[in-house]
């Protein structure tokens, strides 16, 4: 760990959960960062596109950021049913993730795929969450590193920065199972990517927050968040509930 940290990023991704009365949930979300819950982590929810616009005019002038699960590479087009960067942008989105292992999973999309999307939500002023992970057989096999490796490699998107990256290590087999790799494991991984934005970015990738995703509870926060080089949680099924997701940023309280 280097002396400074960058502030730690507590982010939920409803992936295709929400209707427009979730938007309760974001104002107890909200008036819970308000009080002091969420203590010194910077808090944001990824609601599906269709919400993007109305939770965003909701947490303007609240403590609370709002992002997209997706962008396309492009800005507009013909690309029917696909949404740009600078569209989230419009719509008051500040964070986009990218390459979550539903989306390359569900829609075959490869690293160079996701890195292209990482560019173009830079280029829209949109901060990216690109999302690696290797999947059970990949770690039954000891291949965690090499696959993690090869997607920071494939997936980092040209002129990433503190300021506008964040990487979220998800390991396939954690997401939605209720497992979770030890401490030490998640240490081994993050500390592999820590070295691996320094070998890019040099100084740098000191400022690039690495988030852990898969299975994060109010249960197992404090232990997860508590390894060095995990600076926040990406967090699905639990940031649906306002109550579990605040009991999740209630680890850096
Ligand atoms: P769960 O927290 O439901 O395991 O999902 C993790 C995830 O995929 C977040 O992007």
């Amino acid at each position: 760990m280097t002396a400074t940290r960058p502030r730690p990023l507590v982010a939920g991704n409803w992936k295709m959960n929400g209707l427009i009365k979730g938007v309760n949930e974001l104002d107890a979300i909200a008036t819970g960062v308000a009080a002091g819950e969420a203590g010194s982590a910077e808090v944001l929810v990824c609601p599906p596109f269709t919400l993007v616009s109305r939770f965003s005019a909701e947490a303007a002038g609240q403590h609370i950021k709002i992002g997209a699960q997706d962008c396309h590479a492009e800005a507009s087009g013909a690309h029917t049913g696909d949404i740009s960067a600078e569209m989230l942008k419009d719509a008051g989105a500040s964070y986009v993730i990218v390459g979550h292992s539903e989306r390359r999973t569900d829609h075959a999309e490869t690293d160079a795929q996701v890195k292209a999307k990482a560019e173009a939500a830079l280029r829209a002023h949109l901060v990216a969450i690109v999302c690696i992970g290797e999947t059970r057989n990949e770690r039954e096999s000891g291949k965690t590193l090499d696959v993690v490796g090869t997607q920071l490699a494939g997936s980092l998107p040209a002129g990433a920065t503190g300021a506008n990256t964040v990487i979220a290590y998800e390991p396939v087999w954690a997401i939605g199972t209720g497992l979770t790799p030890t401490a030490a494991d998640v240490k081994q991984v993050h500390d592999f990517i820590r070295a691996g934005l320094v070998e890019r970015l040099g100084d740098e990738g000191h400022n690039v927050r690495i988030l852990y995703g898969g299975s994060v509870k109010p249960a197992n926060c404090v232990e997860l968040m508590g390894v060095d080089n995990v600076d926040g949680a990406l967090v699905g099924g639990a940031s649906l509930k306002a109550a579990d997701f605040l009991g999740i940023a209630a680890a850096y309280r």
